[in-house]
């Protein structure tokens, strides 16, 4: 048994800013950025939201899975950035789509959201419990930003992606993730819950709104992700018996070139097979990954057969990497 994507959908807003833009609002220059980051523009939100771009790749992947909304058994949206506390993102996508049949909920995992999600829809495929699931990953990180941090500001942008996946004969490629909560505060994001507590906390005198917004320890997050992804990798290919050279493609979360860059080189692999759409968008947090598995399916990039290792990493701090085999 296994997992096999059978369709996908992005969607990323209209309004894209590019490195110019970003040189208005903080000291840095487009160079500084490309060179350390491989960025060139993000899109971030105008009109859209975390759920209308969530419905909108949602959409998208169904139609190009060519399956009725009905058969969606769960739908999972890989989100940190929902635009209410309540309902979850999925059941409006649920709505949206008329996926009447589906068990809903979001996911919280942050820039490792798609491999966690895509782990959990095995596990519930292996148990039996489903056979078609629609994950969603959609974040609106403009609106966690701090655009005048040029440590983080530079970064991050704004989109979605979705994968339909369905349940198939195949071998099973057990996922392998990790996480280390005590390395969790060299990349946070506060809620309101940290300030108004009912019972013993003072709301006016910790009311701090720059507290709201993305922090980071770059340099941190930057050792971190380039010693822990080959090594997730190599531990998934070696616990699914997986040569390394039988991959096809390396789809890592675009959090920056020069992390994807290094991960190569640790592998001794070729850049060719690590294919990047950082520079279009930035980090898009989870939608990172099914953006472009997309992009990479429309490019005619992706044929039956192969085999590709996803990769994710950041908060939390969390990592991990699922091989999937492509229908
Ligand atoms: N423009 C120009 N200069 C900048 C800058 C910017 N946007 N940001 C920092 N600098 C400066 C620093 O102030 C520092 O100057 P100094 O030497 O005079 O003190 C210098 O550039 C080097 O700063 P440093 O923080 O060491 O840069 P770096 O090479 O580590 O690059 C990041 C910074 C954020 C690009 C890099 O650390 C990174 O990409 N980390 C990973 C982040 C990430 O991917 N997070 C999400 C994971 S899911």
């Amino acid at each position: 048994m296994t997992g096999y994507i059978i369709g996908t959908g992005a969607y990323a807003p209209s309004l894209a800013i590019d490195n110019h833009e970003i040189e208005k609002l903080v000291e840095t220059s487009d160079e500084w950025i490309r060179e350390r980051t491989g960025v060139v523009r993000r899109h971030i939100v105008g009109t859209e939201t975390t759920v209308s771009m969530a419905i909108e790749a949602g959409r998208r992947a169904v139609e190009d899975a060519g399956i009725a909304p009905e058969e969606i058994d769960l739908i999972l949206v890989s989100t940190i950035s929902p635009n209410a506390i309540l309902p979850c993102v999925a059941c409006r996508v649920q709505e949206a789509l008329g996926a009447v049949n589906a068990a809903c909920y979001d996911l919280s995992a942050a820039c490792t959201g798609f491999i966690l999600a895509y782990s959990t829809v095995l596990a519930y495929m292996a148990g039996g419990m489903i056979k078609t699931a629609l994950i969603v990953a959609s974040d609106s990180l403009s609106n966690l930003t701090n655009w005048e941090d040029r440590g983080t500001c530079i970064l991050f942008g704004d989109g979605a992606g979705a994968a339909v996946v369905r349940a198939g004969d195949g071998p099973f490629y057990l996922p392998v993730t990790h996480a280390d909560g005590s390395l969790g505060d060299s990349l946070t994001c506060r809620s309101r819950q940290d300030h108004h507590q009912v019972f013993g906390g003072s709301l006016a005198e910790t009311y701090d709104d720059a507290s709201y917004y993305i922090e980071m320890d770059g340099k941190a997050i930057f050792q971190f992700a380039v010693r822990k992804v080959p090594e997730v990798i190599r531990e998934t290919l070696q616990k699914n018996n997986v040569r390394q050279e039988e991959i096809d493609w390396f789809v890592l979360h675009q959090a920056n070139g020069r992390i994807i860059e290094s991960v190569a080189k640790r592998l001794g692999e070729p850049l060719e097979k690590f294919p990047m759409n950082v520079q279009e968008y930035g980090n898009t947090s989870s939608s990172s990954i099914p953006l472009l598995l997309d992009e990479m399916k429309k490019k005619g990039m992706l044929q039956p057969g192969q085999k590709l290792m996803l990769a994710g990493f950041g908060a939390g701090l969390l990592w991990g990497a699922a091989i999937l085999e492509w229908k």
